[in-house]
């Protein structure tokens, strides 16, 4: 098949001549966010309606005020190359994903290596909702209700050794299911990759749910990193691996354009994507564009992770 020009995986401006937008609040946040809100959800079963129809939230804004993107627009227009390209095509295409049973299996350089049934992690971790921002590559973004556990709650059962220096995570390849895994341009399964101490911050989740419910297949049900200072590109959904290695791990996309995708892919206004510019972005819902603020807002929170990096060179 084909090799697929990078340009075509960020197709913004098909996105922009295709779709009409609802005039919101263009809430510019000025500073730096306060992290999230906690409450514990039990989501309710997945029961075929309509996901939306029973979608529920615990505020309508974000700590400064940013407004929720509606339930809506998080699950129709998605990035989930695994089914397709398209945006909007994602949600038809993956609707009878089988995202139960499901396992999950932790290993590598630790001391308890374990292989983890959804049920397990629903009953082992407490799940709490946490709005987030999530900032795409492509300079578009969202506010996301999500409902999730600490990643840090997981990795510390598994013990971690002395050797462990990243985590490496992994989708389920499985092309009967996932009709984009047959084009061979790309080297599946799709793989990320945090530095342990990334991993085991306060604001790094593993999502199992959004809106109060448990994640749509097209939002990478049933369990999907959140990294919230992180370009999106680094959210990987429906995993069914953690490994901790001592090596940086080649990400999906470090691996495809490596000179476009850095292993740490902090959002950063002053550094441009080759292509583009990622000084502003457009929150979907919303008409104005908006400042891109440094680590999509949670600077006060992660910062310190890189102090001392030259964020230039490691994008
Ligand atoms: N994870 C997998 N396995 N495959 C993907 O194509 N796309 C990423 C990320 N995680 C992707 C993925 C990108 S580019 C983005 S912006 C976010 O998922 C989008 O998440 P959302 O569709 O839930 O908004």
């Amino acid at each position: 098949m084909q090799k697929i020009n990078p340009s075509e995986i960020t197709p913004e401006h098909l996105y922009f001549s295709r779709r009409k937008f609802i005039v919101g609040a263009g809430a510019l946040a000025a500073g730096t966010l306060v992290s999230f809100s906690c409450r514990r959800i039990e989501p309710a079963p997945p029961t075929g309606e309509d996901f939306c129809a029973s979608a529920k939230a615990t505020g309508s804004t974000d700590e400064l005020g940013a407004n929720l993107t509606s339930c809506r627009d998080i699950t129709n227009y998605n990035n989930f190359y695994e089914f397709s390209l398209g945006k909007e095509d994602v949600a038809p295409l993956s609707a009878n994903f089988r995202t139960s049973p499901w396992t999950l299996k932790v290993g590598g350089l630790v001391n308890k290596p374990r292989t983890y049934d959804m049920n397990d992690i629903l009953s082992r971790f407490n799940q709490d909702e946490r709005i987030y921002r999530l900032r795409c590559v492509e300079a578009w973004s969202m506010v996301i209700p999500w409902v999730g556990f600490r990643l840090a709650d997981l990795l510390k059962e598994a013990e971690p050794l002395p050797a462990a220096k990243f985590v490496r995570f992994e989708t389920l390849l499985d092309p009967d299911q996932m009709p984009g895994q047959k084009d061979r341009s790309f080297d599946w399964p799709y793989v990320e990759g945090l530095r342990l101490d990334e991993a085991m911050h306060n604001l790094t989740l593993l999502a199992t749910g959004l809106y109060g419910k448990p994640l749509p297949p097209q939002d990478g049900a049933p369990i999907r990193l959140v990294v919230p200072w992180k370009y999106g590109f680094k959210n990987i959904k429906s995993i069914v691996k953690i490994d901790l290695v001592e090596e940086m791990p080649a990400s999906f996309w470090m691996d495809y354009a490596p000179h476009e995708y850095g292993f740490y892919a902090n959002v950063n206004p002053d550094v441009p994507h080759p292509r583009w510019s990622q000084s502003s972005e457009r929150r979907i819902g919303e008409l104005a564009r908006i400042r891109t603020l440094p680590f999509n807002g949670y600077g006060e929170e992660v910062a310190s992770l890189y102090a001392g990096m030259d964020l230039r060179k490691f994008y």
